[in-house]
């Protein structure tokens, strides 16, 4: 897979993959993250890339210009599945769609900033507007990290344990099982008798029992 990300502040996105499960992932070659700054598509010597907003009214829109350019010179280079634009109006992510986007190969994502993009960026360069939830951030490079990871931790190979993915919360709409590691006992604070006993049937037994009490208590929308 190949994730291309149009920021305004490229630098915002380097340490999230640089560590951990991401950065293993580009290390094996399993996926290929490129970061471009709008300003390099920009003209001008001020290499502008926003503007006010016609018709007045506060905060400053990311111009159609440079976007187009940028967008446009990676489509010529290969197709993409989705141009994503990450957005708190969008459909809010959830696993599913991580589902979805971890089976496409070229993505690209544009983050926004201030008050937005120009809206007709939205209408003819963008196929699909994503939020990562119900509250504003200061502009999508957070937003477009979260959804990286979703993705990215879903791929063939990437975690070590294949089973792993499979057994998070929302995958088949329950939460996860409460887990435990040593020491069994801790000030008093006993592991689930069960889970010490080696009995494998048992144990999965009371995995799916809780898993479904948790969902039931946290999330009973799931179960509808
Ligand atoms: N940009 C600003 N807020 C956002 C959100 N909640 N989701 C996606 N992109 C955003």
């Amino acid at each position: 897979m190949r994730i291309d990300i149009i920021t305004v502040l490229p630098e915002l996105l380097k340490s999230p993959f640089e560590s951990s499960i991401l950065k293993r992932a580009i290390d094996k070659g399993l996926v290929n993250v490129h970061l471009h700054n709008l300003r390099e598509y920009a003209s001008g010597s001020y290499r502008q890339v926003d503007d006010y907003q016609f018709g007045g009214g506060a905060g400053m829109v990311l111009m159609i210009e440079p976007i187009d350019k940028c967008i446009s010179e990676l489509k010529s280079e290969r197709s993409y599945n989705e141009i994503i634009y990450l957005t708190p109006d969008g459909e809010t992510l959830n696993q599913g769609i991580a589902n979805q986007l971890s089976l496409h190969e070229n993505l690209i994502l544009l983050c926004g900033h201030y008050k937005g993009v120009d809206q007709r960026v939205r209408d003819v360069l963008i196929t699909r507007e994503i939020s990562i939830g119900d509250y504003v951030l200061s502009g999508g490079e957070l937003a477009a990290a979260i959804l990286s990871d979703a993705v990215i931790r879903l791929l063939p190979g990437v975690l070590n344990d294949e089973t792993s993915a499979l057994t998070d919360t929302f995958q088949d709409n329950l939460l996860a099982p409460p887990v435990y590691t040593r020491p069994a006992e801790y000030k008093g604070y006993n592991v689930p008798e069960v889970l010490l006993s080696g009995n494998t049937k048992k144990i999965e037994e009371w995995r799916e029992k809780t898993a479904l009490q948790r969902t039931r208590d946290r999330r009973p929308d799931f179960l509808r």
